[in-house]
């Protein structure tokens, strides 16, 4: 079989490289660079190389690198972001920092002629994420793209057949990547083999054969993941062996758990218990306001809740294995590669957990596949539209939609504000609290901007936040004032923790959300919108900071444009609530922010 090779440096989109590859028909395989002992003989197999993004800069210490002779192979060679950089550095060229960076949408601008860019349009949007960039080729290297802010957008040396790009051919977000990957693979001149049937079949197997003779325990959470992955346990081990349960952690949306019952019993699925255990999710979490910290509990208290309900049902724990809906981008953002940096601990992630999977106690067998795919196998499996269709929710829930530490504003908050307003004519009020981000393939834990403006034109106001974000490093989100267009003097913040009242208050904010949203049938215009409560105010109350998005595999997303009467609408109701002063909307993309706030 035709195959080829994902080198992972440690981007969190090189697992979506190998899925892109493997969505247009071919094999591909991930190798960490770091296992492979001599490179050249064990990658001359394969009919092309892709080196991966990464966190890293290619000349800081330690960084992860590939012995050059792969260069020699005379295989085809696509490196992306820092694998580009790799290939220049390692080739005689110049990698340097970047000014302020460039994160997020760029104008591609293909010069001259290159098989990479058959029938590629000569200007088309490109997601990028760096922090570093190429300032001198190495001999042999041409410029084929660039963009305003980089120069060296895709370069290549044609005789050797080495590719670089600077952009993320492999995320949905840009335009011609799906192309630039095929003309790649053309180039490669491999043989398709590969689609999402061969998967289910050899992952049916893998199950067989992990589980053996057991049974399996499924955490649900009525989301997709864990409805298909209970589809797909009971068609691989039938009915009888496979037990759901859901726990209500107190952190869920208004009858959620009501309706994922009546939902899961109507589509067939017998074995399911729901047990409450919100007081223990809620007294677990009392004192905890780092977001890291947060997750961890949530995802310790879960494996307790399980532990205590084996033990109730009278299942013998060494007849049992621990199943799983986790996805790829939940494992990826834990930091599951070896070369990746840590984003947040998904709770399905936590180190209980990892020990567990370390001794084959765990099943997961969509772990390998990205929401899209998720929805794809769902299909196939036959489940019903509206649970495949349903937005994602975290398994933590409410937990990092509640926001709980203060923080000082950063230094450089006034010349902030001063810039924006010199360069923009809008007034920005940097917020006194932090949210994490993704950045150059990094976690950053940064400050949001606040826009007070009569205009309501997202585009440009997301363009500015583009700008506001690659230019101040202090700044990873941007967002929108849709109450008063007037910006108070003072901001405050104040600590404050994840108690009962704050989780009826964003429980609430949600279900007006989501009603409007359906009842104005722009529910299916949106892939997800998490729906935040900020301890940020004028007077005392909190802020409601709205997060819709637009996306297909959750690896990248941009903000959802969503119509002014939906978002007045929205607005109008949620100042009503008690305790609420203003309703933001958030314009940025991801990255440089993540979908969620914690
Ligand atoms: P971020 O915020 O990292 O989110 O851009 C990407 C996607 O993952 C979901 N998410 C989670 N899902 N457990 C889950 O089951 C988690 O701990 C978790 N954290 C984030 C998020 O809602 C989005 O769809």
């Amino acid at each position: 079989m035709d195959k080829i090779a994902v080198l992972d440096f440690g981007g969190q989109y090189a697992h979506l490289i190998a899925n892109r590859v493997r969505r247009s028909g071919f094999f591909a395989e991930i190798l960490l660079p770091q296992n492979l002992v001599d490179p050249a003989e064990e990658l001359k197999g394969y009919k092309g190389i892709i080196l991966s993004g990464g966190p890293q800069s290619v000349f800081a210490k330690e960084s992860p690198q590939v012995d050059a002779s792969i260069f020699e192979l005379g295989k085809p060679i696509l490196g992306i972001c820092y694998g580009l950089q790799l290939i220049v550095h390692d080739l005689g060229g110049k990698v340097k920092k970047a000014g302020g960076g460039e994160y997020g949408e760029s104008k591609l601008k293909v010069v001259g002629k290159s098989k990479l860019f058959t029938s590629v349009p000569k200007s088309s949007v490109a997601w990028m994420s760096h922090g570093d960039e190429v300032k001198k080729l190495p001999e042999g290297f041409e410029k084929t793209a660039s963009t305003d802010n980089c120069e060296f957008a895709a370069v290549e040396d044609t005789k050797r057949s080495i590719f670089g790009v600077q952009f993320h051919p492999e995320v949905r977000h840009t335009a011609a990547g799906e192309k630039i990957l095929a003309n790649f693979l053309k180039i490669c001149g491999a043989k398709k083999s590969w689609d999402l049937d061969k998967f289910l079949k050899s992952e049916i197997t893998k199950i067989k054969k992990q589980v053996g003779k057991k049974k399996v325990f499924l955490l649900v959470s009525g989301g997709v993941d864990s409805t298909v992955a209970f589809a797909l346990l009971e068609k691989a081990l039938s009915k009888k062996r496979v037990f759901g349960l859901m726990i209500d952690t107190g952190l869920l949306r208004e009858n959620e758990a009501i309706e994922v019952q009546r939902n899961l019993k109507k589509a067939g699925f017998e074995n399911l218990k729901i047990v409450n255990e919100a007081g223990h999710f809620l007294a677990a979490l009392r004192n905890i306001t780092d977001p890291e910290e947060k997750r961890r509990v949530i995802g310790r208290v879960f494996l307790k809740v399980q532990r205590k309900v084996l033990k109730r049902l009278r299942f013998n724990p060494r007849e049992w294995l621990l199943g799983q809906g986790t996805i790829y981008p939940d494992t990826i953002e834990s930091a599951g590669t070896k070369n990746s940096d840590k984003i947040k601990t998904h709770h399905n992630r936590v180190e209980e957990i990892e020990r567990m999977i370390e001794k084959g106690l765990i099943v997961e067998p969509l772990a390998e596949l990205y929401k899209d795919e998720v929805r794809e196998v769902g299909r196939k499996l036959k489940l019903p539209k509206n649970l495949i269709e349903r937005h994602p929710f975290p398994g933590p829930g409410l937990g990092v939609r509640i926001l709980c530490g203060e923080s000082e504003k950063p230094k450089a908050t006034n010349k902030i504000e001063t810039e924006i307003y010199r360069k923009w004519k809008i007034r920005g009020k940097v917020l006194p609290l932090r949210s994490v981000g993704v950045q150059g393939d990094s976690r950053t834990f940064a400050h949001p901007v606040a826009l007070f403006t009569a205009s309501r034109d997202l585009e440009k106001l997301g363009s500015i936040a583009t700008w506001i974000v690659n230019k101040f490093s202090d700044i990873n989100r941007v967002v929108l004032s849709l109450g008063s267009s007037k910006a108070p003097r003072v901001f405050s913040a104040a600590p404050a923790k994840l108690t009962p009242s704050r989780v009826e208050l964003a429980r609430e904010a949600d279900a007006i959300v989501n009603d409007i949203l359906t009842k104005q049938k722009l529910y299916s215009k949106v892939w997800q919108f998490p729906v935040v409560l900020a301890p940020v105010f004028e007077k005392g109350g909190e802020a409601i900071i709205l997060r819709p998005i637009n996306s297909e595999e959750a690896m990248t997303a941009n903000f959802a444009r969503l119509p002014k009467t939906y978002l007045s609408a929205v607005t109008k109701k949620l100042q009503k609530l008690d305790g609420i002063e203003h309703v933001f909307i958030d314009l940025t993309n991801k990255p440089p922010a993540t979908i969620e706030w914690e």
